[in-house]
């Protein structure tokens, strides 16, 4: 077993409900062992500028289990392995700078890292883990996107906020006759619109998964209409992609950032206002579906992580990411879990279930 005194932990990415959790996890479960925490600032960048790590004592975490965010910031464009930098000319390179991260860790007395983030954030602990420094990883995305785990903390949240934002929809789509298109997040991955579009009874789901022919679509809307049912709702993921065509994205991508999805909401609600003549009104919930406190669900399995975290380091395991594997909670290679994206199984129950409750997939 290894001698442990300090361990530092950190948040990177997208900030996702349950952070804070996790946080407190690892704080009270490493300090009760006589270990010394230290929170490092805004992902890897506090390891850039150590004046921006500080300690994090049971106090600091004090009530924090049910808030949003992270009390120790976070940035997805932080990657020190292609670090943006501002050149003398104006334009942004990408430049290494791990070796510094790697040489303030040590200089910091750090016996072992709790890197709290997605698929992006653990890829970077990885190749730290690959460097020497120790690593233990927890899985974060409200997108669900991670392989080796049943789910991520923040998901259950997200699903929740889209749900009822679709329920709400209904009644006002309804009222007024229209097509209601709503755009969710989840990037290539369609668990988010999945999960909230068949548990709100929407009518179409169209995830990045399935490319879809708008006609399917329309047809879908139409025949509502001839039974009746003057209104309908689509669910819209971020990623998703019509049939040969490609996905939606925001402005031109940044150096060390990943490029920003959305739009395809609003073009897919002009296709179907040109091709049924139903008002159609788009509406892209956005970052609300990572704001705000984690759902018990949430909270549970974030706390769980964190200790679990706790417990990996103390038993000297690293290079691992803790993973629900119900009912345990296990550690995996960081490898295996950043190997691959876990999209949405075809083939999966929910996708059947939404077949069978006669939702529109768009194929
Ligand atoms: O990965 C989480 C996530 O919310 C994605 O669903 C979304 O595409 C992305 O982050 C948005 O990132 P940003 O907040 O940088 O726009």
């Amino acid at each position: 077993m290894p001698e442990i005194k300090r361990i530092a932990v950190n948040t990177g990415g997208g900030d996702a409900p349950g952070l804070n959790a996790v946080i407190r996890a690892v704080v009270l479960s490493a300090t009760r062992l006589g270990w010394e925490v230290l929170g490092i600032k805004r992902g890897y960048d506090g390891l850039l500028d150590p004046s921006q790590v500080r300690p994090l004592t049971e106090e600091d975490v004090r009530g924090i289990t049910a808030m949003g965010g992270t009390i120790l910031g976070t940035t997805n464009k932080g990657n020190p392995f292609e670090y943006p930098m501002k050149q003398p000319d104006g334009s942004v390179k990408a430049v290494d700078r791990s070796a510094e991260v790697v040489s303030n860790f040590k200089k910091l007395g750090l016996d072992a890292l709790v890197a709290i983030g997605g698929d992006g954030s653990l890829r970077i602990a990885k190749r730290f883990n690959d460097l020497g420094v120790p690593v233990v990883g927890v899985p974060k995305t409200i997108d669900n996107d991670l392989q080796s785990t049943v789910v991520t903390f923040g998901f259950d949240t997200a699903v929740g906020i889209a749900t009822d934002a679709l329920d709400k929809l209904h009644s006002t789509a309804e009222s007024h006759r229209r097509v209601m298109v709503v755009e969710v997040m989840g990037r290539y991955a369609g668990w988010i619109a999945l999960n909230a579009g068949v548990s709100s009874t929407s009518d179409v789901i169209l995830i990045p998964e399935i490319p879809f022919d708008i006609e399917k679509v329309c047809e879908k809307i139409r025949d509502r209409e001839a039974r009746g049912r003057e209104f309908s709702i689509v669910v819209v993921a971020e990623g998703a992609v019509p049939k040969g065509g490609s996905m939606s994205t925001v402005g031109a991508k940044e150096v060390g950032r990943e490029v920003r999805l959305g739009g395809i909401c609003a073009a897919v609600a002009a296709e179907i206002e040109k091709r049924t003549g139903k008002e159609t009104r788009s509406l892209v919930l956005g970052h609300l579906q990572r704001g705000g406190g984690p759902t018990t669900f949430d909270r549970l399995i974030a706390l769980r992580f964190g200790a679990a975290a706790v417990r990996a380091i103390q038993e000297g395991q690293f290079g691992g990411m803790v993973a629900l594997n119900p009912p345990t909670v296990t550690l995996v290679p960081l490898a295996e879990a950043v190997a691959k994206m876990k999209q949405v199984p075809l083939d999966c129950d929910t996708i059947k279930t939404a077949r069978s409750l006669g939702v529109c997939l768009g194929d």
